[in-house]
């Protein structure tokens, strides 16, 4: 039976999803997706109709991948179209936490990295979450003294698991010739302790084709190995394509994510 969301509480409301209680079970939630996209902090706002489906298929598929790798992830099940079940958050950690593997984007202008470097291993970088002051990052020298002096163990488990699921989304599209170059998480926490939260779609990394059958991707700068002409990420929105184009990529990485069923964990 559908689940009537009309009678259900509203818990929080977002720029792409919609958080209700569950009635039957006060330690979850659900997540229903919408079909917004932005960009730039909320500047740039668009609907494409259809998205939610998308962002959810991708979402379930990368979750359940996830969860299967042995990740401590907040998603429990997705039970009908556009809405998951997920573990409720006792208490949010109001951090965006950033993999790169590939220097691309915002980095290479207020950094002096030059695109295409290859970070071994990915680098992480926390941004505290605020879309008017544009999410500033936090210095790493003092995510290290949080770290060593101060007990900052949730940030230790954060840089853990965004390695982690870093390199199991990594392993994941090169299956399908695709390099991962770089990915932004969330975190909260759940019983005590740090678990994966929110949602890993089109808008949560950038996802370059390789440009040749058998690119060379343990070089200094591997620019030359892939297709950044071809993303199939949230950038093609940011730079201004067609929203049918946005469109039909997020339904090739919902594509490509929907076989994660059957790759092999370790
Ligand atoms: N397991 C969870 N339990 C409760 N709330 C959650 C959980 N996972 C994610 N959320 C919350 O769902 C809300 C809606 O998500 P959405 O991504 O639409 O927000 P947003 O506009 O990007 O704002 P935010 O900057 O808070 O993420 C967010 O506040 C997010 O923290
Ligand atoms: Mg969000």
């Amino acid at each position: 039976m559908a689940i009537n969301f009309s009678q259900l509480k509203k818990l929080n409301e977002g720029k792409t999803k919609v958080i209700y209680e569950n009635p039957d079970d006060p330690k979850t939630v659900y997540m229903r997706f919408k079909d917004d996209i932005t960009a730039g902090d909320g500047a740039k706002h668009d609907i494409i109709e259809g998205k939610a489906l998308i962002d959810w298929q991708t979402n379930r598929d990368i979750f359940e991948y996830l969860n299967r790798c042995g990740v401590q992830t907040h998603y429990i099940s997705s039970p009908e179209e556009k809405v998951s079940v997920v573990k409720k958050l006792d208490q949010k950690i109001n951090l965006e936490v950033v993999s790169r593997r590939v220097a691309t984007g915002s980095i290479l202008h207020w950094g002096n990295a030059v695109e295409g470097t290859r970070y071994d291993p990915p680098i992480t970088q926390f941004h505290y979450k605020d879309d008017p002051l544009h999410d500033p990052l936090l210095d790493e020298k003092y995510v290290e003294f949080i770290i060593a002096k101060k007990n900052g163990w949730e940030y230790r488990k954060m840089v853990e698991f965004n390695v982690e699921v870093f390199l199991h989304l990594e392993r994941a599209f090169a299956h399908f010739n695709i390099q991962l170059v770089d990915m932004k998480l969330e975190y909260g926490i759940i019983d005590g302790d740090v678990y994966l939260i929110d949602e890993i779609t089109g808008g949560s990394f950038r996802l370059w084709p390789y440009a040749k059958e058998n690119p060379d991707l343990n070089q200094a700068n591997v620019l030359s190995e892939l297709d950044s002409k071809g993303r199939l990420d949230k950038d093609t929105y940011r730079m201004g394509e067609t929203l049918d184009k946005v469109f039909s990529k997020f339904a090739v990485i919902a594509n490509i994510t929907k076989n994660f069923k059957d790759l092999k964990v370790n």
